[in-house]
């Protein structure tokens, strides 16, 4: 599937994204639908721009986005690239959006000199173990309460670039 960085311009289509993903997936995220549906505009444009240190992809399915992820460069040595917002919508599921979602994002995060993507994931979260695991992410140990639910844990899935 084709995905694209998303552009300043494609804000509005970014927070339909998002709130979509909340409200679809609670916990599956760090944040809840209440903390950002009433965000002003601006937030949401500046998550669309994007710069050397962060960028938000688009799958794109039946010429819409259906599906999203954002990569962001740590600072430090060496460098490291985190991956937060993966989601897909229902109705496109199981057709490789979440694989090239990946794909793009680790090649993103190579280019711009991170050796490892990272993500917290939901430990029950099976789809999500299952989408990571096939694309070459290992769990780690690192755990903690789920952020948006903290009677539920997640942990840092790893991938090597
Ligand atoms: C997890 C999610 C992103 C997967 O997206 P997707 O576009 O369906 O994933 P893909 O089609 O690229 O799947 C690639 C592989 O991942 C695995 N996989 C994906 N969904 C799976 C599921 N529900 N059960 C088991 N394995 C699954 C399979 O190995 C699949 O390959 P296959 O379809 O050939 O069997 C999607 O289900 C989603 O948005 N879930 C809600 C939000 C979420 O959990 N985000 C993750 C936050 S860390």
């Amino acid at each position: 599937m084709e995905v694209r960085a998303v552009d300043r311009d494609q804000w509005c289509e970014l927070r339909s994204l998002r709130l979509r993903a909340l409200a679809d997936a609670p916990t599956a995220f760090a944040s809840t639908l209440a903390e950002e549906k009433d965000k002003p505009d601006e937030f949401w444009q500046e998550r669309a721009t994007g710069g050397d240190a962060t960028t938000t992809l688009f799958a794109v399915g039946d010429e819409r986005p259906v599906g999203t992820a954002t990569v962001l460069i740590e600072g430090g040595e060496p460098r490291r690239a985190h991956m937060v917002g993966m989601w897909v919508e229902p109705s496109h599921r199981r057709r490789g959006a979440g694989g090239s979602l990946i794909e793009a994002a680790a090649s993103w995060a190579r280019a711009a000199g991170a050796g490892q993507l990272d993500l917290w994931v939901n430990e029950r979260n099976e789809a999500a173990v299952a989408l990571y695991t096939r694309a070459g992410f290992r769990l780690t140990t690192q755990r903690q309460p789920l952020p948006s639910n903290p009677s539920l844990t997640e942990v840092v899935i790893r991938k090597t670039l």
